[in-house]
């Protein structure tokens, strides 16, 4: 897969050992039909769906329940959730959830009705507040079986080890990355995503964009992380204009879904980069959406990283379609920045993060949460607060 220009696979990531940890997946049109079976195969009986106003307004919740009611099971059903999980929301549910004597925990909704799911999944297991596991590997008791329906293309969080919630008190996102989050069943059915609203759409797909970017460039990367990756970036970059021009045809979505799906098996086991270190911080400050801001700090990444070392980009480069054949590798790393750019502006990305109200005072805040993000550990060149300091002004 390897393009002209690659370096050799640094030893220990894609020349050594590999690691590959993804949930069950149920894929395709109609594969909602199958919660009841998959909630029954972990042991439900009392199952707690997590969803919010919105997929229910669509209707996907009712049809949910429904299909759990034939399998003969008993839902109990929380919308109460806004974007960006915050950790009261969380805590909420948590209740809600003890009350009801809930068993499985079940999402349908984008990440952040996902993340949510997993919040109760760590607080039922473990106790204490949902902000005490930010970091890697800070769930350490087992936790309730979780199987997902995502509704977005996409988060990765349906078969991700990461939850990301808003701390509401020093207004930043915390990132909890640790095994026992990966879901046990992912339920994909593309038929979700046409209902979504079209900012959601733009967002989320640069989202998955950006998962399958970071991962390929990871530190932590393997040889089946890339191919994943590779294969991401090319579905994602072919098929998200299509569905911003014809939001019901089905191919693209299912397209999506799948690039959504592969970018997120690569990301989960080859975690990520300095974008989402970045965006995690201004999602916390502003409560923006999370991909918007992803697609507007990803080109600026790229740039960044390139700087130290462009070869990991050619491959990317050319699974997206550009003609890498006799290149410079930094010369097709600039061009690979500035076609995720053209693909932001064509699904009406803003240009900068002074159009999300970020303003010059937040930067040093800004700059200082960054490096404490577990994202940052994995970003392929080394980042000081300078660094991140210039590439926040860039990205204004
Ligand atoms: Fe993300």
């Amino acid at each position: 897969m390897e393009g002209p220009g690659a370096a050799p696979a640094p030893s220990g990531t894609a020349g050594g050992l590999a690691k590959f940890h993804v949930p069950e997946v149920v894929f395709g049109p109609h594969a909602l039909a199958e919660l009841g079976h998959c909630a029954l195969r972990v042991g439900a009986r009392r199952p707690f769906l997590v969803t919010d106003p919105g997929i229910v307004e669509a209707g996907w919740t009712a049809e949910a329940v429904g299909h759990l009611r034939l399998a003969g099971l008993r839902p109990v059903v929380f919308s109460d959730l806004t974007p960006n999980p915050k950790d009261h929301e969380i805590t909420a549910a948590y209740e809600h959830y003890a009350e009801s004597g809930g068993d499985v925990i079940l999402a349908v909704g984008g990440g952040s009705c996902i993340d949510a799911a997993k919040g109760v999944a760590i607080l039922s297991g473990n106790g204490g507040t949902i902000l005490g596991f930010a970091g890697v590997d800070k769930v350490v008791q087992p936790i309730p079986p979780l199987v997902m329906a995502p509704s977005t293309s996409g988060t990765g969080a349906d078969v991700s080890q990461f939850a990301v919630v808003t701390d509401t008190t020093r207004h930043t996102k915390i990132t909890i990355i640790s095994r026992t989050l990966v879901p046990d069943i992912s339920v994909i059915d593309p038929r979700l995503l046409t209902t979504m609203p079209e900012e959601l759409n733009a967002a989320t797909g640069l989202d998955a964009l950006t998962h399958a970017v970071e991962a390929y460039v990871s530190r932590a990367h393997n040889r089946l992380t890339d191919h994943h990756a590779l294969h991401a970036a090319h579905l994602i970059t072919s098929n998200l204009r299509g569905t911003t021009v014809q939001p019901k045809r089905a191919e693209p979505r299912i397209a999506m879904a799948q690039g959504a799906l592969e970018a997120g098996m690569a990301f989960t086991n080859a975690i990520l980069g300095i974008t989402h270190a970045m965006s995690h911080q201004v999602g916390g400050l502003l409560d923006a959406p999370h991909g918007v801001l992803n697609g507007v700090l990803l080109p600026h990444a790229i740039r960044f990283n390139a700087a130290a070392d462009p070869h990991r980009y050619v491959p990317l480069a050319a699974a997206v379609g550009i003609d890498v054949t006799g290149r410079p590798a930094d010369e097709v790393a600039d061009e690979l920045a500035s076609f995720i750019r053209t693909l932001a502006d064509d699904v009406g990305v803003p240009r900068g993060l002074s159009d999300l109200g970020v303003t010059d005072a937040d930067i040093p805040t800004l700059a200082r949460t960054t490096l404490d993000d577990a994202c940052l550990a994995t970003n392929p060149r080394e980042v000081d607060a300078e660094d991140v300091t210039t590439l926040f002004r860039q990205a204004l």
